[in-house]
């Protein structure tokens, strides 16, 4: 597991570590260039490869109207979940081109699909107008597409996935993680003939 939080690691190591399941942290930042070159060292230097890299972090933007959206708050939203996103990916390939099975998981939204009939650009985002991030994570589907077609003959498959709304500060809003990491966890897992270059949520294919 990566992260920025260093204590928030130990805790969740120590919590799988007692469940028996085998687990390390390392902390990354996945804005900072420097960071993520250190932490793939650090693979590196554990593993000597890497199998499955999931692509997680992000930031959501408040408010998010074209019209009053803060432009350094866009800048902020952008850097984290395109270029960074595109960072980890960049400087994780080399391992994963290590691996038999690689597989990219990039975590992304409806919100970031024209199609989604949930979520969509065409379809109201279920009223919420989500302009930057959802931008972000259009553009976050577009680097899976790319990074598919370009890793397409070293096997490794990248996709795309939505985990639905998703109840992940215990607020009382949307599925708990563990039904939705379900859909990430699949496409994490994928069978060597499984599908690249698209986009699911809980296994089903989404439009871009
Ligand atoms: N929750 C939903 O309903 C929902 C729906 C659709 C898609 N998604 C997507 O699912 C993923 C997970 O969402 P979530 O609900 O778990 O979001 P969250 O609760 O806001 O968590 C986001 C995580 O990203 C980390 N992060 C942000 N910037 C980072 C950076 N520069 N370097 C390293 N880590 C960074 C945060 O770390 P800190 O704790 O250090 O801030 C936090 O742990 C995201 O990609 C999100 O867009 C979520």
């Amino acid at each position: 597991m990566a992260a920025r939080r260093a204590g928030q690691l130990a805790l969740l190591v120590k919590v799988l570590t007692s469940l028996g399941i085998s687990a390390s942290s390392l902390v990354m930042d996945i804005a900072d260039e420097k960071s993520v070159q250190e932490a793939a060292a650090a693979v590196e230097k554990q593993f000597g490869k890497l199998d499955v890299l999931i692509n997680d972090a992000a930031r959501l933007a408040a408010g998010d109207l074209v019209e009053t959206q803060s432009i350094d708050e866009i800048r902020q939203v952008f850097d984290t979940n395109v270029i960074g996103t595109w960072n980890v990916t960049q400087k994780f390939i080399p391992l994963l081109r290590k691996s038999d099975h690689g597989r990219i998981v990039d975590v992304s939204s409806g919100a970031g699909s024209f199609g989604d009939p949930q979520y969509g650009f065409l379809n109201g985002a279920l009223g919420i107008p989500c302009s930057g991030y959802g931008l972000s994570k259009l553009a976050v589907n577009g680097l899976t597409l790319k990074t598919a077609k370009e890793l397409q003959s070293a096997k490794i498959l990248v996709n795309a996935v939505c985990p639905d709304i998703t109840d992940t500060q215990g607020a009382g809003m949307g599925r708990p993680v563990s039904e939705n990491a379900k859909g990430v966890v699949w496409a994490a897992t994928l069978p060597d003939d499984g599908p690249s270059g698209r986009f699911f949520r809980n296994g089903m294919e989404l439009p871009w």
